[in-house]
């Protein structure tokens, strides 16, 4: 029986329909302090695997996600995997500074307590499952994005950043050809950060960018603007679309062309579903 977060119903769908599993209803309400409640129909899974499906990119979805793994044991399921399509909090994996926590380990030893196997669809850093007690295990789905693109001219697969290099070549690989290489990046601030431009010759190229994450779109939409006007075309592909306040429109006023991203977060520029790299994990 597969349990959808309340951000995670696409995804969860796709994959009962990939996996043969069925779709348990989740109605949840909140209180009027402000506390939420999952409730699951069927209320009985006795003997049966339940799976939760929930992207955590809000502290509230993190409580939901808790909710379900436990309704999911007092409806008497045999086993419990947790799939994470976006992990919240894993970019914190270490205290950057004196006094802070690590955030993705505080979050992922209380996803644990409710779990016998954890599944994280492209984790910001894969040793980011080191922190979970429980089995953890990344699933990389960079691949996939290759998929929207079709009849691209002299391609160039751009990283925004040293981290995400690997990512534009396995999308450049997944395509089958292409030059890759990747922005220098300096971070001043949570929403600030400047890119200096790759090396490699991109005038009437078709760029594509990649990057796992479009948060406030800072990073991706300096990488855009040190792109348009040289090359033919500039295409956005991300794993997980955060877009946190107004970054959509942030790449759309830099000059980019298209924008695409998996389901991980349901957005409208989510045309690549990773239900089938989670499937087969199942
Ligand atoms: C950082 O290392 C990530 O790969 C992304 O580049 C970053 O999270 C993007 O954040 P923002 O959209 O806020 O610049």
């Amino acid at each position: 029986m597969i349990l959808s977060g309340s951000r995670s119903q696409s995804l969860a769908a796709a994959l009962a329909g990939r996996t043969g599993h069925d779709l348990a209803g989740v109605s949840s309400e909140r209180f009027p302090d402000g506390e939420q409640l999952v409730e699951l129909d069927p209320p009985t899974l006795a003997g049966e695997e339940a799976v939760v499906v929930a992207t955590t990119a809000t502290d509230a979805a993190y409580v939901e996600l808790l909710q379900l793994q436990d309704a999911a044991r007092e409806a008497g399921a045999s086993r419990v995997t947790t799939v994470i399509p976006y992990m919240g909090y894993a970019r914190q994996d270490e205290a950057f500074e004196p006094g802070q926590p690590v955030s993705a380990r505080a979050v992922a030893r209380a996803v644990s307590t409710g779990t016998d196997r954890v599944l994280l669809v492209e984790p910001h850093e894969s040793a980011v499952c080191d922190y979970f007690p429980a089995p953890a295990e990344p699933v990389g789905v960079a691949g996939l994005l290759a998929e929207p693109l079709v009849g691209l001219s002299e391609p160039v697969f751009l990283a925004p950043d040293a981290g995400a290099a690997d990512l534009a070549r396995t999308v450049r690989d997944a395509y089958g050809r292409g030059a890759v290489d990747h922005f220098e990046k300096t971070r001043h601030s949570g929403s600030e950060v400047t890119v200096e431009p790759a090396g490699t010759t991109v005038d009437g190229h078709d760029v594509v960018i990649v990057d796992d994450i479009v948060a406030t779109g800072s990073t991706m939409s300096q990488a855009i603007a040190a792109m348009a006007g040289e090359a033919a075309s500039v295409t956005v592909a991300c794993v997980h679309a955060l877009f946190a306040r107004d970054a959509y429109t942030k790449l759309r006023r830099a000059g980019v062309d298209a924008v695409y991203a998996t389901d991980t977060v349901e957005r409208t520029v989510s045309e690549v579903s990773v239900a089938p790299a989670v499937a087969d994990r199942l």
